[in-house]
This record gives structure tokens, C-alpha cells and sequence, in this order.
């Protein structure tokens, strides 16, 4: 429970199904999870990209961005870590509730704080997708020199060095970097949601 205790729920008068109609797509979380270096970032963006594209409202959340704005206060301990995946699911839930998609591109390292937040959303809304790619090329590419910093010691608590990553059990898509380009990735994800009709292109 919350620390309020006098505040009362207020229905909106457009509703979730009506914003839908009028967009005339599904609106729903693309949930990102992998290693630093996996590809979380590119992938959600050239997803978000096609989406455009095709006149799809959607949206990208990004690890970073995140931590300048609304999870400043929040650093990098375990409880932290829960809380900014917490958060960050909540905001994704507003996303889906005003109609839109929105790609998540966090590493999201704990089954639990993955679970908690698909347990927020309806069957349909929550879509995790495994950017599944090895340490070893996660490393290789470390595109931010994190890994780098990690091996020395300089970051601490780092994933897939020093704090662990758990993988998805039964994500909906996964998607391999070192086995697929960009594109083909993009096409794996795009033609889910066309199987499941979230997705009418025009
Ligand atoms: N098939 C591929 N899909 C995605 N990225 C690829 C692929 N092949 C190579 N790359 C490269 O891998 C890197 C992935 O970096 P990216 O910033 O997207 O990772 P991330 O998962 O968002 O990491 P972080 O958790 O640190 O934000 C980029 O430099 C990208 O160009
Ligand atoms: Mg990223």
C-alpha cells in the first residue's frame, strides 16, 4: 500500500478501448531485456522507427534517459534497482492506458522485477522481448566502455561481471544479435504483433 490514504480512483472519460478505436491499433509494452551491449537501445529504436513509419503511436523509454529525469534519486543498489523497474512499469502502464506502444530498452536483469511489472498489465500488454547475445560479444562490442570499467573494478556491481543476469523463462519473442541483423531483427518483432493483430499496417 501507499502512504495515501485519502485519495479515491478517478475513471477517465475517454477510455483505453476508445483511445485504441480511434488510433486503430493495440497498445501494449514492448519489454526489452538483455546484457549491456545486447542491443536493447538499437533494436527498440529501429522498432520504433518501422512503427512510425507505419502510423503507430509509440514510444521509447530508455536506461539512461530514465535516470536523468524521473529515477534521478535512484542508483544502482538492489533495492534501487527494483524501485527504477517499478517505476518505470507504472509509467508504461499510463503509456498502454492513453492508447500507445512503448518499447522499454532497460537490462532489467531480475525475473521478479520483470514478473511484477507483467502482472500490471492485461495478458495482451505485456511483451518481453530476450535481446539475447552472448557476454563474450556483448563485451567485445562494449559500446560505452562499460565493460572495460567493469573489469577494472571502476563500476561495481556491473551485469554479466558482477552482479548476475537472469534470463527469461518464457519470453513472448527473443531475438539474437550475433545470429540476425538489425533488420531482421526488427522484421521478427514487427511480424509478431502483425500475427497477433496489434499491428494494421496501412
Ligand atoms: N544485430 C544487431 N542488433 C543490435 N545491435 C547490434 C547488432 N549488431 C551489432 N550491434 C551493435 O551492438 C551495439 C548494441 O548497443 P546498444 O546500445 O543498443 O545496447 P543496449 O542493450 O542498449 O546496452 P545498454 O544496456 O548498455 O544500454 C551497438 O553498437 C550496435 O550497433
Ligand atoms: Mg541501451
Amino acid at each position: 500500500m501507499g502512504k495515501s490514504t485519502n485519495i479515491t480512483w478517478h475513471d477517465q472519460t475517454v477510455t483505453k478501448q476508445q483511445r485504441r478505436e480511434n488510433n486503430k491499433h493495440h497498445s501494449c509494452v514492448l519489454w526489452f531485456t538483455g546484457l549491456s551491449g545486447s542491443g536493447k537501445s538499437t533494436v527498440a529504436n529501429a522498432v520504433a522507427k518501422r512503427l512510425f513509419d507505419d502510423r503507430i503511436n509509440s514510444y521509447v523509454l530508455d536506461g539512461d534517459n530514465i535516470r536523468f529525469g524521473i529515477n534521478k534519486d535512484l542508483g544502482f543498489s538492489e533495492e534501487d534497482r527494483k524501485e527504477n523497474i517499478r517505476r518505470i512499469g507504472e509509467v508504461s502502464k499510463l503509456f498502454v492506458d492513453s492508447g500507445q506502444v512503448v518499447l522499454t530498452a532497460f537490462i532489467s536483469p531480475f525475473r521478479e522485477d520483470r514478473d511484477k511489472v507483467r502482472e500490471l498489465l492485461n495478458e495482451d500488454e505485456f511483451i518481453e522481448i530476450y535481446i539475447k547475445c552472448s557476454l563474450e560479444a556483448c563485451e567485445a562490442r562494449d559500446p560505452k566502455g562499460l565493460y572495460e570499467k567493469a573489469r577494472q573494478g571502476i563500476i561495481k556491481d556491473f551485469t554479466g561481471i558482477s552482479s548476475p543476469y537472469e534470463e527469461p523463462n518464457n519470453p513472448e519473442i527473443v531475438v539474437d544479435t550475433e545470429e540476425n541483423s538489425i533488420e531482421e531483427c526488427v522484421e521478427l518483432i514487427v511480424n509478431y504483433l502483425k500475427d497477433k493483430n496489434f499491428y494494421i499496417a496501412e
